[in-house]
C-alpha cells in the first residue's frame, strides 16, 4: 500500500487558519480532486468538519476520531490511524488529506508527497505541516502556476517519492 500525503502549504509550512484552508486556489481544488478520486482518503475529524459539503464524492472517506460514539453518514470512522490502515490494507494507494495532527502522525510512514507549495506566508496560520527533510525525497514532477484573477498567489505542484 502506498501512503501518500497531499497538502497545500505556505512558505513556512502553514496548512490552516481558524479551522479553514489558508486561501482559495481553484486550480488546487481541481488538482486535489483529480489525484484523489477513486482512492480512499483519510482525514482527522476536524478536517472532516471543515468540508463544506461533507464526505468527498467518489472516494472512500475515512475519518479518525477518539470520540467513541461518533458516526457519520457515508463515512468510515475509526478510533486510531492503526485501525484505519488495517481496514485499508488491500488498497493500492491511500491519501492522507490532513489536517496538521494527522500529517504529523503519518509523515514518517509516507511513501509519496503531493505538495502544493504556495508562494506566500500566512502570519495568522495556526496549524503547520511537519518539517520535511527534502534530502530523503526525490522529485517526480513539478508544475508552477502564476497568480491570476482567480488565484491570489503563485503556487507549484510538486510530487515527491522515497
Ligand atoms: N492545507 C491543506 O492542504 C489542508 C488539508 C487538510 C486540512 N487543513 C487544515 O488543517 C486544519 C485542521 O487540522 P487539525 O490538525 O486542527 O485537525 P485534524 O488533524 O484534521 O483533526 C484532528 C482530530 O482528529 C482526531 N485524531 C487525531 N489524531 C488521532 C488519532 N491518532 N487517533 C484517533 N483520532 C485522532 C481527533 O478527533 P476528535 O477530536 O474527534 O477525537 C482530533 O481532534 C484546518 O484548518 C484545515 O482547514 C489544511
Amino acid at each position: 500500500m502506498t501512503i501518500s500525503l497531499i497538502v497545500a502549504i505556505g512558505e513556512k509550512n502553514e496548512v490552516g487558519c481558524g479551522g479553514n484552508l489558508l486561501c482559495r486556489l481553484p486550480a488546487d481544488m481541481t488538482h486535489f480532486k483529480e489525484i484523489t478520486t477513486g482512492h480512499p482518503v483519510v482525514m482527522g475529524r476536524k478536517t472532516f468538519d471543515s468540508l463544506p459539503k461533507g464526505a468527498l464524492p467518489n472516494r472512500r472517506n475515512v475519518v479518525v476520531s477518539r470520540q467513541a460514539d461518533l458516526q457519520i453518514e457515508g463515512v468510515e470512522v475509526y478510533p486510531s490511524l492503526d485501525h484505519a490502515f488495517i481496514k485499508l490494507m488491500d488498497t493500492d494507494e491511500v491519501f492522507i488529506i490532513g489536517g496538521a495532527q494527522i500529517y504529523e502522525q503519518t509523515l514518517a510512514c509516507a511513501n509519496k508527497l503531493y505538495l502544493t507549495k504556495i508562494k506566500a506566508s500566512f502570519p495568522n496560520a495556526d496549524v503547520f505541516f511537519p518539517k520535511i527533510n527534502y534530502s530523503e525525497w526525490r522529485v517526480l514532477s513539478q508544475e508552477s502556476h502564476l497568480s491570476d484573477e482567480k488565484h491570489p498567489y503563485a503556487f507549484t505542484f510538486v510530487e515527491l517519492e522515497r
